[in-house]
């Protein structure tokens, strides 16, 4: 069966990348990576994608000044011209407009670093531990035009321990978004992750989780 082609957009460091070709390395994993797209020349993302002999582009919203239409149109077309069928947003800090969101729609995923729909936007791990949530996360969920709107693939819950400052929460999170983001490419990849209205539908078995309790019992 031919592999799902997707194209990552990043603007960083590239962690959750690097997550994808590794998993995109084994091979019965049922996607490969096409494209990886950055707005900044001089993300580090891009150097581990050349490491893995992944074609990578440019596509910098320095080069468009005040015409955002004009940049997704490049980045759109990049997209395109490489194959790409499934755009997964990895750490991309410029916000999509509704046409370029509609150009991909269900074709478009972001992980965010929260267990949404808490905690939207920035600075989700210090607004965590304000509000004292005993648990936190992340979301890997289809993009819509509201920022960190749109159905829910897949979640993974963290605890959070006394002691724990925005690092070290950052951290545990992190790792749990490294597992989680090609967990969910796969299960669109392999078809088991069907939108449905606002609702995002997990076909075939899934096994029962036991509840977890933090602090423990
Ligand atoms: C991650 O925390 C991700 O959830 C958020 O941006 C960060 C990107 O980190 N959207 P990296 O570039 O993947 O290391």
């Amino acid at each position: 069966m031919s592999k799902l082609k997707l194209g990552v957009l990043i603007s960083g460091r590239g962690s959750n990348l690097q997550a994808l070709i590794d998993a995109c390395a084994a091979p019965d994993f049922p996607a490969e990576i096409a494209l990886v797209l950055s707005n900044k020349a001089d993300a580090f993302g891009l150097e581990r994608a050349a490491k893995a002999g992944i074609a990578t582009a440019v596509v910098s919203h320095r080069d468009y000044p005040g015409d955002k239409p004009a940049f997704e149109a490049a980045m759109n077309a990049t997209l395109r011209d490489s194959g790409v069928e499934l755009v997964c947003l990895a750490g991309f800090m410029r916000l999509l407009s509704p046409w370029f969101v509609g150009q991909w729609h269900n074709a478009l995923i972001n992980i965010h670093p929260s267990l949404l729909p808490s905690f939207k936007g920035l600075d989700t791990h210090q607004r965590a531990l304000d509000t004292g949530v005993r648990f936190h996360g992340c979301t890997v969920h289809y993009v819509r035009p509201e920022m960190d709107e749109g159905p829910i693939i897949a979640q993974a819950a963290v605890p959070v321990l006394p002691g724990d400052d925005a690092h070290r929460l950052a951290d545990r999170v992190l790792d749990s978004e490294h597992r989680l983001y090609p967990h969910a490419v796969r299960l669109i990849a392999e078809g088991r992750a069907r939108v449905d209205g606002d609702l995002v539908r997990i076909e075939g078995p899934v096994p029962e989780l036991a509840a977890v309790v933090n602090p423990p019992l």
